[in-house]
């Protein structure tokens, strides 16, 4: 065989040998049979040979074609089976293995304090009442005395469905509602549930989040009630030396309107981060139910009087539990929700 053959042929089988992997073997590929690749180049040359020389150059040359196209098939599924093994020892699975238990899970800890309050507050003889989260205009702010346009509905930002309906921002509407299912009889629920609000998230701050709204509907209910009703909740919930302190404030739905502050459980009324160094915090929005609001649920004024109020849920559980942000709750990490 010609020599230039001979030696065409060992150097494309060395280096094939030498191919590690996919990419080396396309690249081995184009530099033998490529546009000017060796073999190619080689067979072009036929033409300048003596004529006698031609058909023996011309079968030795093919027979070299053959031969390396079969090393290269061979090469490729050497390496496809070597790939093929890696990614099996890469990826084992054992089948056999036993599967891992998935354990009981446990309530969330929204839950839990939503409980615990329903406990406290049906010792009180408070009964749970549910209203909806997709509130209408109406309800969420026109029934409580908050008409379209009135500075008061900058208070809580809404997320709107249409010109009519929204997420409710609060759980008061609840308390239209259930006016006007039980009017002419006294009230005493509670409504817990949801709340939605377009707000900026924060560790104090969510979107989303519960509150329980509270109401009482009779004869001759006054604000010494309401506070008696405040105090003792927060003192069955966080432990019998709790105090309440009342401050003025301003719902449309309430008149007085209150905001209720606990001695900051952490320090004690000392003074620490929590509490911003006010040794107070924060626990609930509330007064009398407005003579209007009362109207709306089929309520007499003149006759009836009532309190209401509204407690958030997750702010009072991260004093409760030490919780230092809010976004925690619905993370859904279970190394945080496991702890509760
Ligand atoms: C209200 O929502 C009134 N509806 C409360 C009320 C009811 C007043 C009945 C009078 C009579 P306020 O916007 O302050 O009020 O919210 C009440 C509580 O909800 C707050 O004290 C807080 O605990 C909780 N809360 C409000 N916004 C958020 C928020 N973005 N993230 C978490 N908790 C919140």
């Amino acid at each position: 065989m010609d020599r230039r053959l001979e030696e065409l042929e060992q150097d494309a089988l060395a280096a094939l040998a030498a191919v590690a992997d996919e990419e080396a073997l396309a690249a081995w590929q184009r530099s033998v049979f490529g546009k000017r690749g060796t073999l190619t180049l080689a067979m072009r040359t036929l033409g300048e040979l003596p004529k006698e020389d031609r058909p023996a150059f011309g079968q030795a040359a093919n027979q070299v074609k053959a031969r390396l196209e079969m090393a290269y098939e061979e090469r490729s599924r050497q390496l496809a089976a070597q790939a093929l093994a890696r990614e099996l020892e890469a990826g084992r699975l054992d089948v056999t293995l036993p599967g891992r238990p998935v354990g009981p899970g446990h309530l969330h800890i929204t839950t839990q304090v939503l409980r615990q309050a329903y406990a406290i507050f049906a010792e009180m003889g408070f009964q749970v009442y549910e209203a909806p989260d997709v509130e209408t205009d109406e309800y969420n702010f026109g029934l409580l005395n908050i008409p379209p346009e009135h500075p008061a509905r900058d208070m809580w930002d809404t997320f709107w469905i249409s010109d009519v309906l929204l997420l409710r921002t609060h759980t008061s509407p609840g308390q239209i509602r259930v006016m006007r299912e039980r009017c002419p009889e006294p009230i005493r629920v509670v409504l817990p549930g949801k709340c939605y609000r377009y707000e900026q998230v924060s560790a104090r701050s969510e979107q989303q989040f519960f509150q329980i709204e509270g109401l009482a509907v009779g004869h001759a209910i006054r604000m010494t009630e309401l506070i008696g009703t405040l105090t003792d909740f927060a003192r069955r919930l966080y432990g019998p030396e709790r105090r309440i302190r009342i401050r003025s404030s301003y719902f449309p739905f309430t008149e007085p309107s209150i905001e209720a502050d606990m001695d900051c459980i952490l320090c004690g009324g000392a003074g620490c981060r929590v509490c911003q160094y006010s040794g107070w915090l924060e626990v609930a929005g509330a007064g009398m139910v407005h003579p209007v609001v009362l109207h709306n649920g089929g309520y007499d004024p003149t006759e009836w009087s009532g309190f209401a109020f509204g407690l958030g849920v997750e702010r009072p559980a991260m004093l409760k539990y030490g919780i230092d942000d809010i976004r925690l709750f619905y993370g859904n990490d279970l190394r945080f929700l496991r702890q509760f």
